[in-house]
């Protein structure tokens, strides 16, 4: 291993400095090189078929890959809801990447399995669910969890179909708001997407409680009965909340299974000031809340969490003899819950960001990120020509420059090389978006946002102030 040592102490000092120039903003916070010239300037196909790198070849191509990254530490990078990883998060990777212990059966990783089974249980205490009565799993990110929570659910109402098929009368509630994976999994369950009923939504996306009654007369009339109602905290696109205490107490009235994707905004349950926004996640059969985007962990690390313990084992009813042995030996497993087979340590990443920053930490950090957005958009919306169609809530902002194509001027912002930010549409209509994630995005940044939009051409000069 001495070369192992080796390699690995020049890769950790390089990407010490990676992190840091990028924390103090040096360097493009984005690169979108051609891709055959990146092969090239990384000598991919050479490196494929000759091998050979030692230490100083890899520092030496290293320092190249670094030029074509995404800086998310860097101030600038406000564009998706990917985690700048904390430091114990960072390490946690690097322990996974030597020892490699795929530990979905407790025999082949005692430690890993310990870690992750506390860690759930400490996410099933702060949601609200019990840890004794409750279950959960970690999986390789949102959409995994989203289509675990839904084949729980698809198991209670329909409990024959793992072996007899899906019946054709189901129907999943959903929002068009909701997240593309749930959709996705409707397909994938075998519901097919047309067994998706739309909730009604207000302007901004959300659920109306008050049109719940009619969408389930529409399932009524198109004679379906309700697999699951799907609610999110918050939107993707717009970070807004879903109302999870109507909600909730609706399904609950109607023996309907809820489903809280919550990947995005579980975190601010840390949050003192922000936990307020998951009032009735409680309420929910099942939540998703992703550890990768604002508990800081790498990708991946999400957790499908359940309020009745017997429902997620009873998702899957599987035989594999050389996995599911039946013999009662030390520990448990996760087999029996889980999509993946192999299974990385997730919960190596969650517990060191957690034993690094502490809960208090984490959640003076959501609370940090989620203010700062309410800074940017109060800035934003005294700007003249440009539009906020709503105060955030979360740590995600929407907002349009008035008379400019949305999509060209994203173009220009990010050609500048200081600033990432994405963006959506909200009923129909397209906007900027930004996710404000870094630890060292700043009062700085938003003057350079600003600055960035007035030198842009043809913004219109009329004031059209922020609404809501
Ligand atoms: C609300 C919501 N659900 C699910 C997902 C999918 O999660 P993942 O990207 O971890 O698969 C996302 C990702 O952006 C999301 O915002």
């Amino acid at each position: 291993m001495d070369e192992y040592a080796n390699a690995a102490h020049t890769a950790v000092e390089l990407v010490a400095d990676y992190v840091a120039d990028a924390r103090a903003g040096v360097g493009p916070v984005t690169a979108q090189p051609d891709p055959d010239e990146l092969a090239a300037e990384l000598e991919l196909d050479r490196w494929i078929r000759e091998g050979g790198m030692d230490t100083d070849a890899f520092a030496a191509w290293l320092e190249h890959y670094f030029e074509a990254t995404v800086r998310l530490h860097h101030p600038g990078s406000m564009a998706h809801q990917v985690a700048t990883p904390s430091t114990g998060a960072a390490l946690a990777d690097l322990v996974h990447g030597a020892t490699n212990n795929p530990m979905a059966k407790y025999e082949m990783g005692a430690a890993g399995a310990t870690i992750e089974r506390e860690v759930v249980r400490w996410m099933l205490r702060m949601v609200g669910f019990g840890d004794d009565s409750g279950a959960g799993v970690l999986t390789h990110g949102g959409s995994i969890a989203n289509l675990t929570a839904l084949l729980a659910a698809r198991a209670r109402v329909a409990p024959d179909a793992w072996r007899a098929g899906v019946p054709g009368d189901l129907a999943l509630l959903a929002p068009r708001s909701v997240h593309y994976s749930i959709t996705r999994a409707a397909a994938i369950l075998g519901l097919g997407e047309q067994a998706v009923i739309e909730l009604e939504v207000d302007e901004l996306e959300r659920i109306r409680p008050d049109r719940l009654t009619s969408a389930l007369d529409r399932c009524a009339v198109a004679g379906r009965r309700p697999l699951a109602l799907v609610a999110t905290a918050p939107a993707t696109s717009t970070g807004l909340h879903d109302d999870l205490r109507s909600i909730g107490a609706f399904c609950a009235d109607h023996g309907i299974w809820l489903h809280i994707d919550a990947a995005h905004g579980g975190s601010a349950l840390l949050s003192e000031r922000y936990r307020g926004l998951l009032a009735g996640i409680e309420l929910g059969d099942s939540v998703v809340w992703d550890a990768h985007k604002m508990l800081r962990t790498s990708a991946l690390c999400a957790a499908v969490l359940v309020k009745r313990g017997g429902d997620l084992p009873g998702a899957f009813q599987q035989h594999g003899d050389y996995i599911f042995d039946g013999h009662d030996s030390v520990g448990f497993d996760l087999v029996d819950r889980a999509l993946e087979t192999t299974k990385a340590t997730l919960g190596l990443k969650l517990f060191l960001s957690l034993a690094w920053a502490g809960e208090r930490g984490l959640g003076e950090y959501v609370t940090s990120r989620y203010d700062l957005t309410r800074r940017f958009h109060d800035a934003l919306s005294e700007e003249p020509g440009i539009t906020c169609p709503y105060v955030p809530e979360s740590n995600i902002l929407c907002f349009r420059v008035d008379g400019r194509d949305q999509l060209e001027l994203r173009d220009q912002i990010l050609a500048g090389g200081r600033l990432h930010i994405s963006s959506t549409t909200i009923a129909g209509e397209r906007y900027l978006r930004l996710v404000v994630t870094a630890p060292d995005t700043g009062e700085e940044t938003i003057d350079q946002l600003l600055s960035t939009l007035r030198t842009k051409p043809a913004v219109s000069s009329q004031p059209a102030g922020c609404s809501g």
